[in-house]
């Protein structure tokens, strides 16, 4: 068996999905989980980009132990020297430093020759590798580059010493055999290319992203970059945990394995979504909600007399649990802070009592309480670092069939005021927000609003969504409750502070840039 590294990016490319912004304690709780996971490399982020960029690459290289930690970098010296300094601490830093090399892209976007980028990309390399051990170089929209010149440059950054070299399909332009293609080309007509690592980059602007990235590991490369349920720029990228499923399932026809622990995919799969705001399609592949289910009779009556008529993959393998009922209103600290553990999450004593408290609430009106519910409440609290803003205090609505919705709030701002207000709206979410809206005193669009059930059963939890605008700025939020409207006040008050939040960054930035 060959064994294939897994690059993920979820932490960067994956955080260029539009809508997405990630704080600080959202990527480290990310990072740790894919190190669980088992993934070979992280990248964090880029942290040329911003001063938060930087400071979450540099929390997660001096957190993550067990897998290398990368950062991204343009072909210019302050980049790599700030990504230096972010990943030094690091188990074992890496560099992705990057280059275009389509015409379209060195002609209209860099503005340079083809010569002045092959001088650029060897200086990058050479510079970058006096600090790090690890450098790996992509030739951005290589899929759209002239294949020779490709070669050249390949064979010239190998000689300045890179370890890695990286062939991004850019726009998601590519297919399988082209792709597979030219690996099989640079393997051909590239010196000393067997000294270094092949890695495959795609994205799924044509669907093709997972079917790429296996065809590209058929034609000899070892390493493929991927995300989390295939988040990331426009229609995402490779989502990792198909291509990691099709070679263990396949093994037979690709002979290749990743060191995965493929029981964490399912966990880390719904923390990416929860904390990213992107809803999985339930008919994803591996970990949509429909992915282990039979819905016709014909196969409901097979599975039952032989699993494996219609089951190719057992949802065990991916670490679907049945949901069993772990704990109860009789359940006492110690069992719920030991099933906080064994779900892999460190809390602090100050965290475990409040969040007992919340527990025991919700223990009196739900009679089970599954792994999802206390994975929902832990990043209620653990992720909530926001509380200095607005909180939300108590909410009434009155609906009716004939009536106006109409809806009370009481807030409390940061300097503890209670502020208290009231509206009417069509329905009773709007009623809501508009009251909301009023109380915040700021006019706040929102964009997105989703909502989903934790769980199953009418005591399910209710989970949403949303996503907001305030002066063209936009920031998501989330908020989980036993009632859908509780829970929907709770995600507009996260998102807003989070907006409030990410404008006192940058303008600290800003001040600090003086
Ligand atoms: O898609 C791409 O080309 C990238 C590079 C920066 C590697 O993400
Ligand atoms: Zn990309």
């Amino acid at each position: 068996m060959r064994k294939i590294n897994i690059f993920d990016t979820t932490l960067r490319d994956g955080e260029q999905s539009a809508g997405v912004n990630l704080n600080l304690h959202e990527k480290l709780e990310i990072a740790r989980q894919l190190e669980r996971l088992g993934v070979d490399i992280i990248e964090a982020g880029f942290p040329a980009a911003s001063k938060g960029d930087f400071q979450a690459v540099q929390a997660i290289a001096q957190t993550v132990r067990n897998c290398s930690v990368t950062g991204l970098s343009r072909s210019v010296q302050s980049d790599i020297d700030a990504a230096w300094e972010a990943l030094k601490d690091g188990a074992e830093p890496r560099l992705h430093v990057f280059i275009a090399t389509s015409p379209i892209h060195m002609q209209y976007k860099l503005r340079m020759t083809p010569e002045q980028v092959v001088e650029t990309a060897v200086e990058s390399v050479r510079y970058a590798k006096k600090y790090f051990p690890i450098v790996q170089w992509s030739a951005e929209d290589a899929c759209r580059s002239d294949l020779p010149f490709l070669a050249t440059i390949v064979e010239k950054v190998i000689e300045a010493g890179a370890n890695v070299i990286n062939i991004p399909d850019t726009v998601g332009y590519i297919t399988p055999k082209q792709y597979g293609d030219i690996f099989s080309f640079l393997k051909k007509n590239v010196r000393n290319i067997e000294k270094i690592s092949l890695s495959a980059h795609c994205h799924d602007d044509l669907g093709m992203a997972v079917a790429n990235s296996l065809a590209a590991i058929e034609a000899g490369a070892t390493q493929i970059e991927g995300t989390i349920n295939g988040i990331g720029e426009r229609a995402g990228n490779a989502a990792i945990e198909e291509v990691a499923v099709a070679l263990y399932i396949r093994k037979d026809y690709y002979q290749a394995e990743t060191r995965l622990n493929l029981q964490e995919i399912k966990r880390t799969s719904s923390l990416v979504s929860k904390l990213t705001g992107m809803i999985v399609p339930p008919n994803k592949a591996i970990v949509g909600k429909n992915a282990f289910a039979h819905e016709s009779g014909i196969h409901q009556d097979g599975v039952l007399k032989e699993k494996t008529t219609y089951e190719i993959i057992s949802p065990q393998l991916v670490g679907v649990q049945s949901n069993s009922m772990v704990l109860g209103k009789h359940s006492g600290r110690h069992a719920f802070r030991t099933r906080i553990q064994e779900l892999g999450y460190s809390l602090t004593e100050e965290e475990v009592n409040r969040l007992f408290a919340r527990f025991k609430d919700l223990a009196d009106k739900k009679k089970d309480i599954t792994d999802d519910d206390l994975i929902a409440l832990i990043l209620d609290e653990k992720l909530d670092m926001y509380k200095n803003f607005y909180q939300l205090c108590s909410i009434q609505v009155q609906y009716g069939t004939n009536q106006i919705p109409t809806a009370v709030v009481v807030l409390k701002d940061g300097e503890g005021n209670d502020i208290q207000e009231a509206a009417t709206g069509a329905g009773s979410v709007e009623a809501l927000y508009n009251a909301l809206e009023k109380a915040l005193q700021i006019p706040v669009t929102l964009l997105d609003y989703r909502i989903e059930s934790v769980g199953s059963g009418r005591d399910a939890l209710a989970q949403v969504y949303v996503k907001v605008s305030l002066d063209r700025k936009e920031a998501s939020g989330r908020g989980t409750a036993q009632d859908v409207l509780e829970a929907s006040a709770k995600a507009y008050i996260h998102a807003v502070n989070r907006m409030f939040v990410i404008e006192k960054m940058k303008e600290e930035q800003a001040l600090a840039a003086q």
